[in-house]
């Protein structure tokens, strides 16, 4: 076949890909192809605009190092990583509700004590977190794996620092206690921007966005025998609850992080200036 035009070339490729011998490769490549075509049908670029996305996506390739993951926060901005989000995380039947990973989760973070001041020496307020890790059915989730990772008091993560500033901080792994429970000191994390200096900041500031996200601690947690939560808990008040870059907060996950005045904390610890408290329990869904 040859001499296709606007209105033969769509069916033409679909039928090409057709061919592929894995079904859901083949399902897949049919709707890439379709959807493509119609957004270009839709858009009708010129040649122009057309390089001007070749390039914006060579860009956001180019971008990506083992540091920084420029698709992820491109389909994070779109709001694909929640939509990805939202169809493998049906609602949620009494388990936590789930949201973006985002990009800096580091495999295998430090192993802390419960207890542990996991960002000793930083800046900020001292926050004091504590929770339980229970199934669905109540049953505490004894030795569950629970890493916790969030922002520094000026909204930078540990990896954003130049190699070796401050380490790896503000992130540990954590093994709960024979209750299900756990418990640890670290910092107030702050609301912070998207890394917004490519192709995705360029892509924000055109579309007239903000690159916020509203303070927030991220936690993992897994157990055998139950699906993996990934999650965030965000901090009650914050400015960008309700305009999150990448689309992520959910009612039940916002949470008072509450203000004490300094004094003896819930372990026992004297804090000789104002520190905040977090607890949250955490439930999850069976396998
Ligand atoms: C984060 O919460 O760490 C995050 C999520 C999506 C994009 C950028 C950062
Ligand atoms: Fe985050």
């Amino acid at each position: 076949m040859r001499n296709f035009n606007e209105f033969t070339i769509t069916d033409a490729v679909v039928e090409r890909v057709g061919n592929a011998s894995d079904p859901r490769i083949r399902e897949i490549s049919e709707a890439v192809v379709r959807h493509l075509h119609a957004l270009v049908r839709e858009v009708r670029p010129t040649q122009d605009e057309w390089m001007a996305a070749v390039n914006f996506l060579t860009r956001t390739g180019q971008m990506c190092n083992d540091k920084r993951q420029e698709f992820i926060l491109l389909s994070d901005t779109l709001g694909i990583s929640m939509l990805v989000d939202a169809i493998n995380h049906e609602q949620s039947k009494g388990a936590t509700e789930t949201t973006v990973l985002g990009p800096f989760y580091v495999e295998s973070p430090p192993e802390h004590e419960l207890g542990d001041n996991i960002s000793p020496g930083m800046e900020g307020a001292p926050l004091f977190v504590s929770g339980s890790v229970s199934s669905t059915d109540g049953a505490p989730l004894v030795g569950a794996v629970v890493d916790v990772w969030h922002s520094d008091d000026d909204g930078y993560y540990d990896v954003q620092q130049p190699d070796d500033v401050e380490g790896l901080t503000m992130r540990a792994r954590f093994h709960a206690d024979g209750n299900g429970r756990f418990h640890f000191w670290t910092i107030k994390p702050a609301a912070y921007p998207i890394p917004h200096d490519g192709p995705v900041g360029d892509m924000l500031e055109a579309q007239g966005r903000h690159p916020w996200r509203p303070a927030h601690v991220h936690f993992m947690i897994s157990a055998p025998g139950h699906e993996r939560l990934v999650t965030h808990v965000f901090v009650a008040g914050d400015q960008y609850l309700d305009s999150d870059a990448v689309f992520g907060v959910k009612d039940s996950l916002i949470h008072d992080f509450v203000e004490h005045p300094a004094g003896t904390a819930p372990d026992g610890t004297t804090v000789d200036r104002r520190y905040f408290e977090l607890t949250y329990d955490f439930k999850l869904n069976k396998d």
